[in-house]
């Protein structure tokens, strides 16, 4: 909502509410549903309420109608301001259709890739996402992860906020050493060349297989973890050199996807810390070691806060032979990030739901250890990806669906339908085309769920040129391409719009869509939630196909010609936004 005439307006009514001693709250103004036309509201119910507060002897719902009459009129004549009406305690300002729609066209056409976003806030914000684990794959159950942080990175940095997008991957642990035991038995000497992350998970599975069929192996396992504890140089020689391959293959994935990071943390670098951590907490009483008596370290979160009912439960630190486990290393990675950023607003973690008490225990044992960061700290959790077939994403079993093959298959299939709906596009086109309407099809539908409810994902739904997916998205962008194209101006040539002539019932829903933009970023940005993004992008495409439809644009009459020329290009440009912060391009023709 463009709402050029707010400070105009509040200076009206606080000129009046100071000349007749009414308390000065702040306003807050909410767009109105449309109903003919635009408009905003307000309402005096807090300077009412404040005035009762202070002794006057007023009915605060009948005293908030009488402040709206009065300022009412006080209003009236604002330009651009076509009626005022006081009701029931609300002030609703409703703009002059023409003058709003204009504004709006030209606001969008003057901030183009701006368009929507906000004021800078001054808060930086990290936001950790992905999190592969090295020497493993790379499955679908990831790819929700590392699309959604993606996505609400480019979401909280054009609301205005400064981002740090981080990463963390897990390069040690239990998985680790099972990789490498089966590398030294039955690869040594390998390397890997293409699609390196499948490989890499191809040795793994094979080794968790093995490992699993002759439970006698599991000696050799320990033996070898002993090794790394020791850090033995020809282990780590070997980890340090196959780690490298997962980052490698981690790297061209993430150019694949258009993902980026700022800084990256590995767990491996958390041990040593963590371990100081624990054994501080152990030195304060806040941890329980019970490794004497061949238990682990713990933390009775629960008990040390005097909870009567289970709350946080007990969380486990370290384990009985002293080595660091994953909680170990989220106690010291969450103050690693706050000494590398000291102005951090707030630190984000994305991560799958069944990490929920994880982070839950970790940030409240930092809490309690007296680190103030900790009530910074916040985990997104989403719910993981379920395919047709209900093929299990684990990399234990052989079954996982690799990204590698995902891609692949978005690409072929992208490009397949494109050439059947428009068999004149060149080999360049189809292949850009192919690129951008493939990966819009596996982006898509991660992000226009809750993040907290199952995504099921298949070819067809992805695809589809008529429902609410990508390429349908795409396809808008690509008509109000083509309409601009025919008309063969350039729309920096054109002048101003004016919209006098009275605008289709279609038109008006499109100006509504896209005037809606800017709130649904901020929203999206407050709740972390792409899917008000993804749901909007889909509201302003289905919006301008019903304008396709009714309102002729090359062949009207010139006022109106022109008008709407401006008005697709508003369009492909409110599109080409909302596309941008799904992490999603729109090819130009297709
Ligand atoms: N690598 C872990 C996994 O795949 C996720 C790490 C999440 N971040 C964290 N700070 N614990 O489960």
């Amino acid at each position: 909502m463009i709402f050029t005439e707010q400070p105009a307006i509040e200076a009206k009514i606080k000129a009046y509410c100071e000349e007749h001693g009414i308390p000065l709250i702040p306003l807050e103004w909410k767009p109105l549903p449309f109903s003919g036309k635009w408009g905003i509201s307000t309402s005096f119910f807090a300077a009412a309420a404040a005035e009762a507060r202070s002794g006057k002897n007023v009915v605060v719902a009948q005293r908030a109608q009488e402040i709206a009459g009065q300022v009412k009129n006080m209003v009236s004549d604002v330009p651009g301001i076509r009626l005022v009406e006081a009701v029931k305690g609300y002030l609703n300002l409703f703009f002059d259709t023409q003058v709003y729609t204009r504004r709006l066209v030209d606001a969008v056409l003057e901030q183009k890739d701006r368009f929507g976003s906000g004021p800078a806030t001054g808060q930086r914000v990290m936001i950790e996402f992905s999190q592969p684990n090295t020497h493993k794959a790379f499955h679908v159950g990831h790819l929700r992860g590392t699309i959604l942080g993606d996505s609400l990175c480019r979401i909280l940095e054009f609301a205005g906020h400064e981002l740090v997008r981080a990463n963390y991957p897990g390069d040690m642990g239990l998985h680790v050493i099972k990789w490498l035991w089966g590398y030294l038995k039955f690869h040594n000497g390998e390397e890997p060349a293409t699609d390196i992350t499948k490989w890499m998970g191809e040795v793994y599975a094979e080794a968790a297989q093995r490992l699993e069929e002759d439970p006698d192996l599991e000696a050799d396992l320990r033996a070898l973890y002993a090794r790394w504890d020791q850090r033995d140089p020809e282990i780590v020689a070997l980890w340090e050199r196959t780690r490298k391959w997962s980052l490698e293959g981690f790297r061209q994935m993430y150019a694949a996807l258009d993902v980026r990071f700022d800084v990256y943390y590995f767990n491996s670098q958390e041990e040593k810390p963590g371990k100081e951590i624990v054994e501080e907490l152990i030195r304060r009483g806040i941890a329980t070691d019970e490794r004497s008596q061949g238990g682990a370290v713990f933390v009775k979160i629960d008990e040390v806060l005097g909870l009567k009912k289970e709350q946080f439960h007990t969380a486990v630190i370290l384990r009985s032979d002293g080595t660091a486990l994953y909680a170990t290393e989220d106690l010291a990675l969450a103050l690693h990030k706050f000494r590398d950023y000291p102005d951090l607003a707030r630190s984000v973690y994305v991560v799958d739901v069944r990490q929920s008490l994880h982070f839950t225990q970790i940030f409240k044992i930092l809490e309690i250890a007296g680190h103030p960061q900790a009530q910074k700290c916040s985990h997104v959790s989403y719910e993981l990806v379920n395919l047709p077939g209900n093929v299990v994403m684990s990399s234990r079993e052989g079954t996982v669906v690799l990204l590698e093959d995902l891609l692949r298959e978005a690409t072929t299939r992208a490009r397949a339908e494109a050439s059947k709906k428009n068999p004149s596009l060149t080999e360049a086109q189809l292949e850009s085309v192919a690129k951008a309407v493939g990966l819009g099809a596996l982006k898509y539908p991660m992000l226009a769920r809750e993040n907290t409810k199952m995504v099921t994902f298949d070819w067809q739904t992805a695809l589809d040129f008529n429902g609410q997916a990508a390429p349908y998205i795409q396809y808008a962008y690509v008509r109000c391409n083509s309409i601009l194209r025919k008309a063969g101006v350039d729309i920096s040539d054109l002048q101003p719009s004016t919209f006098n002539y009275s605008l289709e019932p279609a038109e008006v829903e499109l100006i509504d869509w896209l005037s809606r933009f800017p709130s649904e970023v901020q929203r999206a940005a407050a709740e972390y939630k792409p899917l008000a993004i993804a749901s909007i992008a889909y509201d302003i495409a289905k919006a301008f196909a019903g304008f396709y439809d009714a309102c002729p644009v090359v062949q009207a009459e010139l006022q109106v010609r022109l008008a709407r020329l401006r008005l697709v290009a508003a369009t492909r440009q409110t599109l080409s936004n909302a596309l941008a912060l799904l992490g999603i391009t729109a090819p130009d023709v297709m």
